[in-house]
């Protein structure tokens, strides 16, 4: 996309010339971002990434990006605070480099669960990051099925919040039998409820109790809702340990439900997620390409969808 601007120099002077829009990479989810290029009708740009040895990083853009808009695309994935300082330095360079806006492009969101403080003495974690985001100059902010949308109250930046559930709804059409779907705790209910009005779909909840003092421990689980023979759609944000989708399961298995299925817009599996969720009662796991999948994490019931084109149009309605 060439759109002609008149850009104000250090000197005050206004020249005119043609703006482009370039796209640049971390390297949490490279494959994405060359998808989500292609489908922008981008270019992605070269940088440069190295580590030192002692685990510092150094970034640089080899591009001129004098007066362009700039996409910068990075999953704040495992390992969050390398990717994140990845995302933040290239924020940097790439405003150093006196481009005309800025633009986070953030597929996957890390650190938007702590997005309240659960017990006193915590950081409010979400803010931070937030605050870092603004921080290195970034201009605007696309971001993909956050956990809480009330961190989006944390930026004064402009941002665009796009939901990645959109990409199951043919799929999710296809079941013949009936559908429910089914919020997997009380803090999902209203990402289900508008996935399920989007669907004509009906409700169930779960309501989960974690232990606060344990990380990814759940303390008891309850169905509020009928499920008998109907094949449940669990639809959550991220799956990190598989502990909430497969107790559900179970769950909703007693309850008689005929077939589970996971949906969930991200996939950051760590430990044995990818065996605990193959083993489990549930039928099949649908995520998408937010956080890249290793292919020895990849397992019979997981089917992958791609989010670029979703992430792709948000890139296109600023470039318009
Ligand atoms: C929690 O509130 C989130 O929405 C997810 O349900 C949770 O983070 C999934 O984590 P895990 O797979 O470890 O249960």
């Amino acid at each position: 996309m060439v759109v002609a601007y008149f850009n104000k120099k250090k000197d005050n002077r206004y020249v005119f010339g043609f703006m482009q829009s370039v796209i640049f990479s971390g390297n949490s989810n490279l494959s994405l971002a060359k998808e989500i290029a292609g489908e922008a009708k981008l270019p992605l740009g070269k940088v440069e990434i190295i580590r030192f040895a002692d685990s510092e990083c150094r970034v640089r853009i080899e591009e001129d990006v004098e007066g362009k808009d700039v996409f910068i695309i990075q999953s704040l994935s495992n390992p969050v605070d390398e990717n994140l300082m990845e995302f933040l330095l290239l924020g940097d360079a790439v405003k150093r480099g006196e481009a005309r806006k800025v633009i986070a492009v953030l597929p996957y969101h890390g650190y938007a669960r702590q997005d309240r403080l659960h017990r006193t003495g915590e950081s409010l974690s979400a803010h931070v990051v937030a605050k870092l985001i603004e921080s290195v100059g970034y201009d605007k902010l696309v971001t993909v099925e956050l956990h809480n949308e009330a961190i989006l109250g944390f930026f004064e930046i402009p941002v665009t919040h796009v939901s990645g559930l959109s990409v199951f709804q043919t799929e999710v059409e296809k079941i013949k039998d009936e559908v429910v779907v089914i919020t997997p705790d009380a803090g999902a209910l209203k990402r289900a409820q508008k996935f399920a009005e989007h669907l004509d779909l009906p409700l169930a909840l779960i309501e989960k109790k974690r232990d606060l003092d344990r990380p990814h421990t759940i303390l008891s689980m309850r169905v509020v809702g009928e499920v008998k023979d109907k094949t449940a759609i669990i639809v959550d944000d991220v799956i990190v340990t598989g502990g909430t989708l497969v107790n559900a399961a179970y769950l909703l298995k007693e309850k008689g439900a005929r077939k589970v299925i996971a949906v969930a817009t991200h996939a950051d599996f760590v430990g044995g997620a990818d065996k605990i969720l193959q083993d489990s009662p549930l039928d099949a796991v649908w995520v998408t390409d937010s956080i890249i999948i290793p292919p020895d994490r990849k397992f019979p019931k997981l089917k992958v969808f791609s989010i670029a084109a979703t992430i792709a149009s948000g890139i296109k309605k600023m470039i318009k």
